[in-house]
């Protein structure tokens, strides 16, 4: 079953940042002597005050810390913007591309510094100070950019939600980190429906007290209530404001931002990044994996909601100077050619998108791909869940047309930015697999023990020391970072996923190994779904795992218990997804739920999800060892009304 190879093409290599023998090179000393290597790579960035200290790190469970050039001081804003003015001020920074076809504008690195040094100063007016919160729940215009710059600049972390998340989802959030200012927007636009994110921000807030002040940039000029002494619109604070703001002094190790990701248990966790390695690692990846040449115009096409879109659409990108175009819309509208007619319209080269749009689009047939030429493509890019080879081959044919390497880059919100990823001039690919580790990057797989597997083998996926780029805490919570990551196999790093290592130390990702589900590579905690239905009136008890969707990767299978005397109906069924909807968001929609009078238990009376996951996945034939079930015979109704 060996995959077929796609050796670099010469081209490429010849011009390649890195071709294989210096990728060989540096990744040795990347892990020989990260100290020398970092240290050297870390001048990258623009300094106030010069680091001499590179790496200060400990996993021990006790004393868990983690520090990059933590005596050094920046202003990450002005490496993305002020370093870039005098060679670049009139070079566009972001190509923005709304959600109708007909509306776009592109925004030199001038521009950008502007309208980012007014909205700072609007801020700083409204008493945001270094170290504030302050929460970003905007759609995907310009203002996202200068929103989170003018917090970087100012020195507040910012924390972006998602624009798909509910009131309440945006409410617990904003609470867990004490933001003392909201920024949103009347409504977004997506597809030609309208988002209420003005309405949605209204409801969070009610029980929001931190919150002192909300800017509302004006996106469709749809009427909404304004709150008298809270409530400002961003065209009016930031009109007269001068266009210079000093930057901040921040330290290495200051906060950056934080953004909330699913776990296994328990609510959302803040993410906490900070300012000097996750610039260093950001940038540097988005030069290498990308292969970015000075002049190019990379389209990441991920939300700003997401860490992609942080890492991806602004810091890397703006870091190295680059042109990033902002994508607004949605990949089928207003036709199903929308991406390939953006790449046409803006001359793309670099295009990173994710498995799930690709394999939506190729549903479509060739057709609408074929109407467009591609011809300013040179590399494409694949993130947030496993890509099947059936999609690679598509992605690579088709979109391609067999000349532009796909980087199947595998990180997560945590490691801020890429870790395991082809390069360009360096990498021979195989579909599925995210090939080789980055550098400075240490995989390892262990089994349940902790043992650590050698050779072409399967088992957990850990990394064995810190690169720039990883979060320095959970937020407010230092002990969850603690147990999460660094105590199920000592000394490591441990990401959740399993992976598989090949005879060509090639690592394929197979998916998490916890209670985690990726749907359309959004990441979801089973528990978070479970405990909103849990919390409907008619619902006594759920359980909620992950099944493989055609188009979304995995979709969302929840087994439901009513509370006695309650009746099952379809018309129940859809009251409870809409449920789920309001109390999180519409990408927790659950695809099926089926009606369990009883859920498959230990007589300890744990629930057995591996029993739960078998069924979703039709595939009874291997449920394993059921004899520890309290009641069996829970499961042979759970496979009769299968799906029901
Ligand atoms: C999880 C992280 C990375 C930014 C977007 C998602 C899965 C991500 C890949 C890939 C296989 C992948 C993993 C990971 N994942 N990229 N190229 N191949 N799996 O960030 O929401 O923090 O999710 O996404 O399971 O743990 P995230």
């Amino acid at each position: 079953m060996d995959a077929q190879v796609f050796p670099v093409p010469e081209a490429t290599a010849k011009n390649a940042l890195v071709d294989d023998a210096k990728y060989q090179a540096m990744y040795k000393q990347s892990v020989e002597d990260p100290t020398a290597f970092w240290g050297e790579h870390g001048k990258r960035l623009d300094w106030i005050k010069p680091y001499t200290q590179v790496k200060d790190v400990s996993y021990d469970p006790h004393d868990v810390h983690i520090k990059w050039f933590h005596d050094g001081s920046l202003n990450v804003a002005a490496n993305c913007l002020d370093r870039h003015l005098a060679t670049r001020g009139d070079q566009v920074a972001i190509i923005w591309e709304g959600d109708d076809p007909n509306d776009d504008a592109k925004i030199t690195y001038r521009d950008l510094y502007e309208r980012v040094c007014k909205m700072a100063n609007a801020m700083r007016e409204m008493g945001v100070k270094k170290g504030d919160r302050v929460c970003i729940y905007l759609p995907m215009i310009p203002e996202a950019a200068v929103s989170m710059l003018a917090c970087a600049r100012i020195g507040a972390v910012h924390s972006i939600v998602f624009g798909g998340f509910s009131p309440d989802s945006l409410g617990s959030r904003i609470k867990d980190s004490e933001c003392v200012m909201v920024i949103t927007a009347d409504e977004g636009l997506r597809g030609g429906r309208k988002v209420p994110l003005k309405t949605n921000a209204d409801k969070a807030l009610e029980d929001c007290p931190s919150v002192k002040n909300v800017i509302v940039v004006r996106r469709t000029g749809g009427a909404v209530p304004m709150v008298e002494g809270r409530d400002s619109y961003y065209h009016d604070v930031t009109a007269n404001q001068p266009a210079e703001c000093a930057p901040e002094e921040m330290n290495a190790e200051d906060p950056l931002f934080i953004l909330y990701t699913s776990g296994s248990t328990g609510s959302p966790k803040g993410v906490l990044h900070t300012s000097g390695g996750y610039l260093v690692y950001a940038s540097m990846t988005h030069e290498y994996v990308f292969d970015y040449k000075d002049g190019e115009i990379y389209w990441c096409t991920a939300d700003v909601g997401w860490v992609t879109g942080h890492s991806y659409i602004v810091y890397g990108p703006l870091a190295n100077g680059a042109t990033s175009l902002m994508f607004e819309g949605i990949p089928n509208y207003p036709s199903v050619s929308r991406f390939w007619d953006v790449i046409d319209k803006h001359q793309v080269n670099i295009f990173y998108t994710a498995p799930t749009a690709i394999r939506s689009l190729m549903r479509e047939g060739e057709e609408p791909v074929k109407k467009s030429s591609r011809k300013s493509l040179r590399i494409l890019g694949s993130v947030g869940e496993p890509i099947n080879p059936e999609a690679w081959m598509w992605y690579y044919n088709v979109v391609g047309e067999g000349r532009c390497p796909i980087v199947d880059t595998w990180w997560q919100t945590e490691t801020g930015g890429i870790l395991i990823t082809p390069l360009p001039g360096a990498t021979a690919l195989k579909p599925g697999s995210a090939t080789r580790p980055f550098f400075g990057v240490q995989p390892l797989l262990v089994d349940a023990e902790g043992n650590e597997l050698s050779g072409a083998t399967e088992g957990n996926l850990c990394i064995a020391d810190s690169w720039p780029g990883q979060m320095r805490t959970v937020y407010g919570d230092h002990e969850r970072f603690v147990q999460t990551y660094f105590t199920t196999y000592k000394g490591y790093y441990f990401t959740g996923d399993g992976c598989r290592r090949d005879e060509d130390g090639y690592y394929w990702i197979t998916g998490r190994v916890d209670d985690v589900i990726n749907v359309s590579g959004h990441r979801m905690g089973t528990a978070e779904i479970e405990s909103a239905l849990v919390a409907h009136a008619k619902v006594a008890e759920a359980a909620v795992v992950g099944y493989p969707h055609d188009i979304k990767g995995q979709g969302i299978y929840a087994y439901v218990t009513l509370v006695a005397g309650e009746e099952p109906t379809d018309a129940l069924r859809k009251e409870l997804v809409g449920w789920v909807r309001t109390e999180i968001g519409p990408i927790a929609s659950p695809d099926v739920i089926q009606w369990a009078p009883g859920l498959p238990k230990t007589r300890s009376g744990k629930i057995m999800r591996r029993i739960l996951r078998k069924i979703a996945e039709n595939d009874f034939g291997a449920l394993g060892d059921t004899s520890t079930l309290a009641d069996p015979s829970v499961v042979d109704d759970l496979i009769e009304n299968r799906g029901a």
